[in-house]
């Protein structure tokens, strides 16, 4: 079983729910009606579809919809990959124009699974298009409400305002044991309650709406690794390319995205030339770090000395049930060709981890007081 495998099913009411963990903090969930088997995927990232298409074919669950809560920042969407394997729909709110999305539900409509009902509730401020959904005991928050913050709001038309008024709109309208699912968890807690989020969430401890827009605004995260081009991947619903120029490369690792570079070469050929920022996982040694690639921001690019290596690596990952690869063409060879800079000498893998869909948090965790920062 992949890592990104939902581990176990939970059960709310009359549905069954199973979330996907990613090592990059993303989740997503099915959302299963337990008589009929109809169900829901909501925010599928592109390494979650193989995983997800095998469960529901398994199970003989039947999927009917396909649903991103907000058009995401920080890692490729899997929605039109998953949508296609099942023939089913897509929904996303009106405000994303998501290419080959034409179904976009209103706030409040109520969509069937068998005899169980599932609402969808529009919940701007991460993004202007951010929906959340609500079954009877679970709420799936997408980036809104998360366990133990909040999201950030500083990109893609984010309002600190609008998503104090949706978080504080739900909270108000549903029960204090309704089960919180995120769309991000950075602290290995996957679950959580309302009731709960009430007690611990410092950012539910700021009661002024000024306040709360004031600390959440005050100190913005980096914004995600290759954010445009998973915009692009996201927005226009293009599939990743399995090959890339060594010009193309060379534009994104000068504009700070080497950081999604997988140099499969050994040891010693990257301490004798790399391309700085990159991550050194040599080809033999991809099974045993599987996790530390899902944890870099796709689209990875997978670099050799002339792309054997690198294509090798494609199809192994792609054996891992990992995507959102492409191969650099011609390897460090051609990106050196094409005027691209490289460095010597050692140099340690950045932490590829991310909290990138989450606030900053410019408050203590425990004590609700301001951090100097
Ligand atoms: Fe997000």
């Amino acid at each position: 079983m992949s890592q990104t495998s939902a581990k176990k099913i939970e059960e709310v009411s009359s549905f069954m729910i199973a979330p996907y963990v990613h090592p990059q903090g993303c989740r997503g969930y099915l959302l299963v009606d337990k008589l009929s088997g109809d169900s829901i995927a909501i925010d599928v990232h592109l390494d979650f579809v193989n995983d997800m298409t095998k469960r529901l074919k398994d199970e003989y669950w039947n999927l009917l919809y396909v649903i991103d809560t907000h058009t995401h920042a920080d890692h490729p969407s899997g929605s039109s990959s998953i949508a296609k394997n099942f023939n089913c729909l897509r929904m996303a709110h009106k405000k994303a124009e998501h290419s080959g999305v034409s179904n976009h539900p209103e706030n409040g409509e109520e969509l069937f699974l068998g005899e169980s009902t599932v609402f969808v509730r529009h919940t701007p401020g991460h993004t202007p298009d951010h929906m959340g959904i609500y079954i009877e005991g679970a709420f799936f928050s997408g980036d809104s409400l998360l366990i133990g913050s909040v999201a950030r709001t500083d990109f893609l038309g984010g309002d600190a305002g609008q998503l104090y008024d949706s978080i504080h709109s739900f909270l108000k309208e549903y029960p204090g044991d309704t089960v919180l699912f995120p769309g991000h968890d950075y602290q290995s807690k996957t679950k959580s309650t309302f009731g709960e989020e009430k007690k611990e969430n410092p950012w539910l401890k700021i009661e002024d709406r000024e306040e709360f827009i004031k600390n959440l605004t005050a100190n913005p995260p980096e914004r995600p690794a290759n954010m445009d081009e998973l915009l692009h991947l996201n927005r226009e619903g293009v599939e990743i390319a399995k090959l890339i120029s060594s010009e193309e490369t060379k534009k994104i690792v000068e504009a700070g995205g080497a950081i999604s570079i997988i140099d499969v070469r050994s040891e010693m050929e990257f301490e004798d030339e790399h391309i700085s920022g990159s991550h050194l996982i040599p080809l033999d040694q991809l099974e045993s770090r599987a996790d530390e690639v899902r944890a870099i921001a796709a689209p990875r690019l997978l670099l050799c000395k002339a792309g054997g290596r690198a294509s090798a690596a494609f199809e192994a990952l792609d054996e891992m049930n990992i995507g959102g690869l492409s191969v650099i063409d011609g390897g460090i060879l051609a990106f050196k060709e094409t005027g691209g800079k490289t460095v010597k000498g050692k140099e340690l893998d950045e932490d590829a981890s991310s909290t990138s869909c989450s606030a900053s948090l410019p408050i203590d965790f425990e004590t609700g007081k301001k951090k100097d920062s």
